[in-house]
């Protein structure tokens, strides 16, 4: 079965006090959740080690914002993924449109990343996700499929299914605007079709999380159905009360899964 799971993706935002501060207050709101949602925080690279011993036994994950597509050596700037699997990481994101759009990482870049995860025993987080304009072309799906068949086409599709795969359409990622239910939902199960295609049975066996604009007030709704297995969150993860509401609506969703299963049974 798969658990739930929200990522917080404080991107290039926080200080050392700032994180103190945060981490605290999160951490004591976070723990009723802790057994039925598993956690991830992915702060900037400087902070790995602070968010580390603040995370200590809570049951929360470490998690990177990228990772070097290179082993080691000359690649100035970069972070490889053993240096971050040393640091205590357990996950990686991967192929973020931030990093699509502002630096430039193709698809076969970010696949190569995404192997470098791989090696580890981290689970790679890849984002996937279309632009306004191409939702508007009805290119959608064409753009997901090609993200993914990259990845297939250099780790196999065994490779992206050991992943996480964030469904985070570019036009909802920090604008405000959300996907609605409806379209979270068709693109959720159109990625898990896509994974059919390749080898039935799984589509269901990988989680597919939703990002965009998440906030406590649509949180319930986009999480409502079973095809979303979580979150990955951007500006909401930087206030605790935000973020613990959203994790609470996502409990709440997985409760009410669970006693209708129970009716059903
Ligand atoms: P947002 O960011 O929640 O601020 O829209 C999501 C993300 O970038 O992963």
């Amino acid at each position: 079965m798969r658990k739930p799971i929200l990522i917080a993706n404080w991107k290039m935002n926080g200080s050392l006090h700032a994180n103190q501060a945060l981490l605290v207050r999160m951490l004591a709101k976070l723990r009723p959740f802790r057994k039925t949602i598993d956690m991830v925080i992915c702060p900037p690279f400087p902070y790995l080690f602070q968010v580390r011993d603040l995370l200590g036994y809570t049951g929360l994950s470490l998690g990177s914002q990228n990772a070097s597509s290179a082993v080691s050596g000359a690649h100035t700037g970069e972070v490889s993924a053993t240096m971050l699997q040393e640091m205590g990481c357990r996950y990686v994101l991967v192929g973020h449109s931030e990093r699509r759009s502002l630096y430039q990482e193709s698809n076969a870049n970010v696949a190569a990343r995404h192997k470098q995860v791989l090696a580890t025993d981290m689970t790679p987080v890849l984002c996937v996700g279309e632009t306004l304009e191409e939702r508007e072309q009805g290119q959608t799906m064409t753009v997901i499929e090609r993200q993914l068949q990259a990845v297939i086409d250099a780790s196999g599709l065994e490779g992206l299914s050991s992943s996480i795969i964030a469904y985070e359409p570019v036009w909802a990622i920090g604008t405000g605007k959300t996907a609605t239910p409806e379209q979270v939902y068709e693109i959720h199960r159109a990625i898990r079709e896509f994974l059919d295609t390749r080898q039935a049975g799984t589509g269901q066996s990988v989680s597919v999380v939703y990002g965009g604009s998440v906030k406590s007030g649509n949180a319930a709704e986009l999480f409502q159905s079973p095809e979303v297995d979580g979150g990955l969150i951007g500006g909401a993860s930087l206030q605790a009360d935000e973020f613990a509401l959203i994790t609470a609506a996502l409990a709440d969703t997985v409760a009410e899964a669970g006693s209708l299963c129970g009716m059903l049974d």
